[in-house]
């Protein structure tokens, strides 16, 4: 289902956004779901899409059974942990519903007039969304359901990539699992980006050793117990940090760290933002040592 939406105040302006940005979206029981910005940046309207998925938390399900044209809803964002870097071309990799941030990708890559491939995996036809706002890409766009025989395999599409080609992908952790092997194996890993749309189930995160977290700021220090995380540890002390997925996959815990060994555990920081060291998402990372010092 598409959602277009609008500011309630008519004469509001809407934020900006760019390619590969989300919003949070309040769904009926109050918790916030992400959402993939895919219409057109700088339209006078946002507009989601939303799978129904039937073993989700009930948000997508709220949305079709509940959400109807004239409702409102809260929002919060515009905010972008996936945002289109600039490059000489690009490869873009959809599963599913993760078409939607690579839309716009796509519609920008043709905007900048720079090389940009859509591969597009689905079961079936019938399952995939906007394959008609695909169709005007031609040769740029290639569709591959499942009932169409078999997919190319990865590992393929990745042969023969110019150099300073992008990888985008968006879709379920295993075809991202797949897909991060196969750039290992071909030597292109640091040009993959990668949006995650549910955390893996055997990647939920785990406990971890007790540690201290100092705030630097604030001249506090915090211990961390094994079994909770730095983001509970820091609300029961009344620190406000923004939170949403508590899975690693929304940045929006995202903390500076100033000192300290972090254990990334989220999905969004790429290889390199990872061995900068400098920053962490505080709902599931934790320390390697037994002290971080956070800039809070
Ligand atoms: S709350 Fe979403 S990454 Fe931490």
């Amino acid at each position: 289902m598409s959602v277009e939406l609008v500011p309630e105040d008519a004469g509001a302006v809407i934020p900006d956004w760019g390619p590969g940005a989300h919003v949070d979206l309040t769904v009926g029981d109050g918790s916030t779901r992400q959402y993939s910005l895919c219409g057109v940046p700088g339209a006078s309207t946002w507009r989601i899409a939303v799978l129904r998925e039937s073993a989700g938390r009930g948000g997508s399900a709220w949305v079709h059974d509940q959400l109807r044209p004239g409702h409102t809803v809260r929002l919060r964002g515009p905010r972008n942990h996936f945002a289109l870097e600039p490059a000489p071309g690009y490869l873009f990799l959809a599963g599913g519903i993760g078409i939607t941030p690579l839309l716009p990708m796509l519609a920008e890559a043709v905007r900048r007039d720079v090389a940009g491939q859509l591969h597009y995996f689905g079961r079936s036809r019938r399952q995939m969304a906007f394959l008609d706002q695909l169709t005007p890409y031609g040769d740029r766009v290639r569709v591959h359901p499942e009932t169409d025989g078999p997919q190319p395999a990865l590992r393929t599409l990745l042969v023969g990539l110019a150099p300073e080609t992008l990888i985008y992908a968006c879709g379920p952790a295993g075809m991202l699992d797949a897909l991060r092997a196969a750039a290992a194996e071909a030597g292109c890993l640091d040009r993959l980006r990668t949006e995650l749309f549910a955390a893996p189930v055997a990647a939920q995160p785990q406990p971890g050793g007790a540690f201290t977290v100092r705030l630097e700021q604030r001249g506090l220090e915090l211990p961390v117990p094994a079994d909770r995380s730095v983001l509970d540890v820091l609300l029961d002390a009344g620190v406000e940090i923004v939170n949403d997925c508590q899975e690693g996959i929304c940045g929006s815990c995202e903390t500076r760290v100033l000192a300290g060994a972090i254990d990334h555990r989220d999905h969004i920081l790429t290889p390199q933002e990872r061995s900068a060291g400098d920053c962490m998402m505080v709902c599931v990372s934790r320390a390697v040592g037994d002290r971080l010092v956070l800039d809070l």
